[in-house]
């Protein structure tokens, strides 16, 4: 499919890695991006040619109502929503607070759906597309992931869902599911990771000491080894821009293993394999 200035994407979370990287990908290929960013210093960093940054907190229902009605007043169509924005909320299950489970969701779960059901008055018009950007944390769930991967894994069937209700009418629904990714999501994740250990029990420190300690040096080396954002860029321009988008895409080795591993390992093997890469 070609693209053209005259086709609209908006693409959630444009400020920094994946989704700035997509901005600029999709404005290469043609389209008008409505790149989604969350201050007055974000916007004016990514406005660019076909960028034009759109203030969206997609926790924020007026905000999200609002970039809806801008985009059903233009006249040009909608080709596709990239639903990128996320956050990484990670602690073991037992002393990850509530209000932090909600923050995670808030985010990767309901602000996702509420950008799904706001453009997709839009998206029929248009016979669009939506493209959620999954992680291998949607496939796999690693010891202090639960809250990060129980969205993930939540966007994973929602998209299925979505897809089997929406396809009749000509929408398409694709999930993008990188590997390890060079961006600020580990570096936030950590940050956030280290102010939740300090909120713990002294028990649940000393239980979780060694776990702590094996997640830092995963993430962090995700954040160093991690592939360039630019190609992930590229897997979702190919999901706008396929004439028969597939309905999932990975993005990086780590990622084609791990979609397919729990097909193909017990639970109990999946266990070993995880606590050997954590190093635990
Ligand atoms: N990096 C990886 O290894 C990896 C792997 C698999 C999947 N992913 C997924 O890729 C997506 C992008 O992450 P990234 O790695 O590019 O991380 P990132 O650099 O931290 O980018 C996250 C983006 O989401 C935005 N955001 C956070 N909360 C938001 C909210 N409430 N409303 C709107 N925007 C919000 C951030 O905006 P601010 O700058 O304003 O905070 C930022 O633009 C996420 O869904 C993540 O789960 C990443």
């Amino acid at each position: 499919m070609n693209a053209t200035h005259s086709e609209l994407v908006v693409v959630t979370g444009a400020s920094t890695g994946i989704g700035r990287a997509t901005a600029q990908r999709l404005a290469t290929d043609g389209f008008h991006v409505l790149a989604g960013v969350r201050s007055e210093a974000a916007a004016a960093e990514v406005k660019a040619g076909r960028i034009e940054p759109v203030l969206l907190d997609i926790t924020d229902e007026d905000q999200v109502a609002a970039l809806a009605d801008t985009v059903r007043a233009d006249r040009r169509p909608l080709r596709a929503v990239v639903n990128n924005a996320g956050i990484a909320v990670n602690a073991p299950i037992e002393a990850l607070p509530l209000a932090e489970w909600r923050r995670q969701f808030d985010v990767s779960v309901f602000g996702q759906v509420a950008v799904i059901q706001a453009f997709m008055p839009a998206l029929l018009r248009s016979k669009g597309r939506v493209v959620n950007i999954g992680s291998t944390g949607g496939k796999v769930a690693m010891p202090s992931f639960g809250a990060y991967s129980g969205a993930k894994f939540a966007m994973e069937a929602i998209s299925d869902s979505l897809r089997r209700e929406v396809e009749p009418f000509g929408v398409t629904v694709a999930v993008v599911i990188p590997g390890a990714i060079r961006t600020k999501l580990a570096e936030r994740g950590n940050a956030t990771g280290e102010r939740l250990i300090a909120g713990m029990t002294l028990e649940q420190r000393a239980r979780y000491a060694g776990l702590a300690k094996a997640f830092r040096a995963t993430t962090e080396s995700w954040g160093s080894n991690g592939l360039d954002a630019s190609l992930v860029a590229d897997v979702v321009s190919k999901a706008i821009r396929a004439r028969k988008p597939r309905t999932r895409y990975t993005v990086g080795r780590d990622a084609a293993v791990m979609t397919r591993l729990t097909h193909l390992v017990s639970d109990r093997l999946l266990d070993r394999m995880v606590r050997h890469t954590m190093g635990l």
